[in-house]
Parts: structure tokens; C-alpha cells; sequence
């Protein structure tokens, strides 16, 4: 009898110790899982909650812009600007085809974008299609001469098409690149979301994280002209959401513009020259942001901050340039030059900008460039290469 019980003990004893195992297991899996951006259980449930994806992956709430300049989420756009001193921590330059063969900074990318951008630019080759990256990075200051150097020599109605405003640009979030291809000379124009390349990018840039961030049909939404050449990067799992739902990063958040940018462009244009107003546009909620998802590249702490974040909110590490003081930087030296061979032959020729911009910087239409789309050139950062004129 005692032999009995002893057993039964030692059995219970066992059958305990499994199941506590067993519970540790599961709570340290569940722990795996928040830790790294968590899962939802239940995807039907998430996925109509608007917290996942389709496949369950998790995104950020609707309800609280994310600000955080670190956050792949992050919101920047007319009304959501970035400090004047933030540069992204983990700038590497991506292998892939660039229209440049010089040095720039513009040629980076953060470490997650670069390397989803490397693996579309293979899918793209895989479908027989050239991708070429023109633009990525560009620091406050560089956007400060483009878009100083864009009021004097395109006008406003055009830079507040296509350009913005130092410290309101994506691309100082080096979650960026704008793209082209060889039919349009590498040109960041309209036409080339015409292209097989640019109908490819629209139709595939989510499957790697990337979006069209400025379509054709939501430019009341954005502020910006159509630009299917500027891809920016959200991860996998928002860009889907995004496509799927045919939403703007804007609309994800339910952000309403204060104003309309296209009739009140000049009142844009001249409230508060490159600072952000300190109270957040009226349609949305106090924000909060939060920290990246596992989604997110940076391992990096992110700052908690209200939207929009003043430029002058923070020390400037860059330091904004009162005036339209010359840039101090080679530009000139660095400005491709018409039918310039790059030494890499693989490297696409930068061809000179078809854009009728009076300005001596511009070089005029070269004879064998493509004929000129019934827009104006649109471009931006290039072609009149955003490091002369772009956006
Ligand atoms: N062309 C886009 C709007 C930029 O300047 O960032
Ligand atoms: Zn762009």
C-alpha cells in the first residue's frame, strides 16, 4: 500500500513537473513573441481590428501618429516634419544600380530599407526588369538648398507640388529611395509609373516593404503631385496593409490635412517657412509615439514625442541656414554631366534634365533623350538631380 502511494507520488510528481515545463515553455514563447512585436493568436480577429496584416503580423494603432523618427512607421509628411538634427544611425549603401557613379549621400539607405531594396531590385531583374536608384538620404540641410534652390528657380505652385520643405521630407528618414529606369533616361518623371518597370514597382513594392507613397489619386490627402518613382519603406506587413486597403501612410493614421494644398498652396508655403506649427493639426488627437515594432530595423531607443516635432524644439546638430546662402558643399563637382559615361559600364548614363527650368544649372534636353511627357519633368531629385533641384 505505502509501495502504491509512493508511486502514485512519484507519477503526480512527474506529471506536474511536465505541465510546468510545459506552461513555462508556451509563456516564454508568448514572451518571444511580444518581445519581438508579437502575434495575434487569433489573425481573423486581429486582421479586423485593423492590428495585423492578412497575415497576422502586427502593425501599430490607427489612433496615435508615430513620430518617432526611428520608427519605420513614422509619419512625416506637410504638417508632420522631423527634428532639423535627426540623421538615421545605420546609413549603409545598398548594391544595386545607382544613376550615379560618384559618392553622395543620397546613394544610402538605413540598414532594413537597403537591404529590402537590394532584394527588389533582384525580383525585379528576375522579371527581366532594370530598377535604377537615383535618390535616397538626404540630411535637413541638403533638403533645405534643394528646396530654397526649387522656390527661386521653379516657383511655389511647383515646389509645393514636389518638394518639401527641409525637415518635412521622407527622405531624411533614409527610409526613401526614389527610382527610375532606362526608357525615361533615369528621369524621376510621371511616365515612369507607365513604364513595365515603374507598373511593376506598383503592383510588387509592398511584397518588400516599400509603398508608392505619393499616388496619383490621393494628392489631397499627401499635398504632393503623383511621384511614382518615390518608394518609402514601412516593412512587409504596413506596406501590404497599406496596398491592400489602398490607404496613404496619412490615411493609416486618419490624418486630415489642415489645409488644401492645392488651392492654398501659397498660404503653405508661407506659414511658418520650415517650421512646424507647435499645436498638431486639428483633426487628430494628442499623439504618443511608440516604439517600432519588431518590424522595425532600429534596435535603437526611440524618443517619445508629440506630433508634430518642431524643428526648433531640439538643438540643431545641422543648424538651419537663415538665408539662401550658396550651398558650401562641391555641388557642382558633383553634378553629372549630359551623356557622361559612368566608369562602371553596368552603371546607366545620368542623362541631362528635360525640364524647361531657367536656370543655368539645368542643362537642356539632350537630342536622344526620350521625348518629354506632356507634364513638365516632375522630378525632382534628379534629373535636375534633387542635388541641383530635385525634390
Ligand atoms: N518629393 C518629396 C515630396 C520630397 O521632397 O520629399
Ligand atoms: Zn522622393
Amino acid at each position: 500500500m505505502k509501495k502504491k502511494i509512493i508511486i502514485a507520488g512519484a507519477v503526480l510528481i512527474v506529471l506536474a513537473g511536465g505541465l510546468g515545463a510545459r506552461q513555462v515553455a508556451v509563456s516564454q514563447h508568448k514572451a518571444t513573441q511580444a518581445s519581438s512585436g508579437g502575434k495575434y493568436y487569433n489573425n481573423e480577429d486581429a486582421y479586423a481590428a485593423g492590428k495585423t496584416d492578412s497575415k497576422g503580423d502586427t502593425l501599430p494603432s490607427r489612433n496615435e501618429v508615430i513620430t518617432a523618427p526611428d520608427s519605420i512607421y513614422c509619419l512625416v509628411n506637410k504638417e508632420y516634419s522631423l527634428p532639423s538634427d535627426y540623421v538615421p544611425s545605420d546609413l549603409v549603401e545598398p548594391n544595386v544600380t545607382f544613376s550615379i557613379d560618384y559618392e553622395s549621400e543620397k546613394k544610402q539607405l538605413r540598414k532594413a530599407a537597403s537591404a529590402s531594396l537590394e532584394k527588389m531590385f533582384e525580383a525585379a531583374k528576375e522579371n527581366d526588369l532594370e530598377l535604377v536608384a537615383v535618390s535616397g538620404y538626404r540630411s535637413y540641410k541638403r533638403q533645405k538648398e534643394i528646396y530654397e534652390k526649387n522656390l527661386k528657380t521653379r516657383g511655389t505652385t511647383h515646389t509645393s507640388q514636389y518638394s518639401a520643405k527641409p525637415g518635412y521630407s521622407e527622405h531624411q528618414t533614409g527610409l526613401v529611395m526614389d527610382i527610375s529606369c532606362k526608357s525615361v533616361n533615369f528621369d524621376l518623371q510621371e511616365s515612369f509609373g507607365e513604364t513595365p518597370e515603374g507598373i511593376w514597382v506598383a503592383e510588387n513594392a509592398h511584397l518588400y516593404g516599400f509603398i508608392v507613397r505619393y499616388p496619383e489619386d490621393k494628392c489631397k490627402i499627401t499635398g504632393y503631385a503623383y511621384e511614382p518613382w518615390h518608394l518609402r519603406f514601412v516593412g512587409i506587413p504596413m506596406a501590404t496593409y497599406l496596398y491592400q486597403n489602398n490607404l496613404t501612410l496619412d490615411e493609416y493614421y486618419h490624418y486630415k490635412p489642415s489645409y488644401d494644398f492645392i488651392t492654398d498652396e501659397s498660404d503653405y508655403i508661407n506659414d511658418t517657412p520650415y517650421m512646424p506649427s507647435t499645436s498638431q493639426p486639428s483633426s487628430i488627437a494628442p499623439v504618443v509615439s511608440v516604439a517600432p515594432s519588431a518590424a522595425a530595423p532600429s534596435a535603437k531607443p526611440v524618443t517619445v514625442s508629440k506630433a508634430p516635432v518642431a524643428a526648433s524644439q531640439k538643438p540643431a546638430a545641422v543648424t538651419p541656414q537663415p538665408s539662401l546662402e550658396p550651398s558650401k558643399e562641391p555641388v557642382a563637382s558633383e553634378e553629372p554631366v549630359a551623356s557622361e559615361k559612368p566608369a562602371d559600364s553596368k552603371k546607366p548614363v545620368v542623362k541631362p534634365s528635360k525640364a524647361p527650368v531657367p536656370s543655368p544649372e539645368v542643362p537642356a534636353a539632350s537630342p536622344e533623350a526620350p521625348s518629354p511627357s506632356q507634364a513638365p519633368d516632375k522630378d525632382d531629385d534628379t534629373s535636375n538631380d534633387s542635388e541641383e533641384s530635385g525634390e
